[in-house]
């Protein structure tokens, strides 16, 4: 099994998506500079919501970067095998540029590639926005997914409560996603999907088509341009494609907890 390292990983990240035609942006502020409703920067399209609205970014339609982030939503998760308060979110994007077609075959050929992540397809699952009031069932992703070698089995369909990403804080774009995850285990019962706490579905990476922004009022209004934001979990993807069971037994926390050993003389 090849071996990743944090640097490996964001630079094999960075140089998929500059191959794809995208500038590589530098990580922004945890301190977010354009969004008053929120007390740090939440995820990779953060900084970048005035360009995800329709101003024009000066690096061009095509970005990439590993944004620092610090999330709070989910603290009291922090501790287990996978949350983390800060993290380190590997992305890319599209601001009104490509869209799904694109998306989903890249994603499947990084993830699966061997070059890449090499993750054996049998061991993938994707979930699907399942449709509401304000968008439709998402048949396009999933038949995207199906197409580029998912199986029909592994795809689901779910609901705004897991497959709708945004707003980051409490207005700006937004949309539904598609979620990548990595099966560890056997599922637990027929009925277990990726949204099952028992631990078989691991989600490594996220792809939002954020076509709405979300208004002061709670409005959805259709954005002019149609966008992706993805972001993947630098600590997790290296947790599960190094088979760890947990995020703290990677390089970015092993010298930390060898020191505190080391001072504390306890393993
Ligand atoms: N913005 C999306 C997320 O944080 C990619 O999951």
């Amino acid at each position: 099994m090849k071996e990743y390292t944090s640097e490996s990983l964001r630079e094999m990240y960075l140089s998929f998506f500059e191959k794809r035609g995208h500038k590589v942006i530098p990580s922004a502020s945890l301190i977010p500079e354009n969004d008053p409703t929120v007390l740090f920067t939440t995820a990779g399209m953060h900084p970048l919501v005035p360009y995800l609205l329709g101003e024009k970014h000066p690096a061009g339609k095509r970005l990439t970067d590993v944004q620092k982030c610090v999330r709070t939503g989910d603290i009291d998760d922090v501790g287990d095998e996978r949350h983390c308060t800060f993290f380190e979110m590997l992305g890319n994007w599209s601001l009104g540029d490509y869209f799904k077609k694109e998306m989903i075959p890249w994603s499947y050929e990084f993830l699966t590639g061997a070059e890449y992540l090499h993750i054996p397809s049998d061991k993938l699952a994707v979930t699907v926005f399942a449709g509401d009031e304000t968008a439709p069932r998402d048949d396009e992703t999933a038949e995207l997914w199906e197409k580029a070698g998912i199986k029909k089995e592994s795809i689901y369909f779910m609901p705004r409560e897991n497959n709708w990403w945004g707003p980051a804080g409490l207005t700006g774009p937004c949309g539904t996603d598609t979620e990548m995850f990595v099966i560890r285990k056997p599922k637990c019962s027929p009925t277990c999907n990726p949204d099952c706490s028992c631990g078989a579905f691991l989600e490594i990476w996220n792809d939002v088509f954020m076509r709405f922004n979300k208004t002061a009022e709670g409005k959805f209004e259709e954005l002019k341009q149609k966008n992706v934001d993805t972001g993947m979990g630098l600590e997790r993807a290296l947790c599960v494609l190094n088979g760890k069971s947990s995020v703290y037994e990677t390089d970015l926390f092993e010298n930390a907890i060898a020191k505190i050993e080391e001072l504390t003389g306890r393993k």
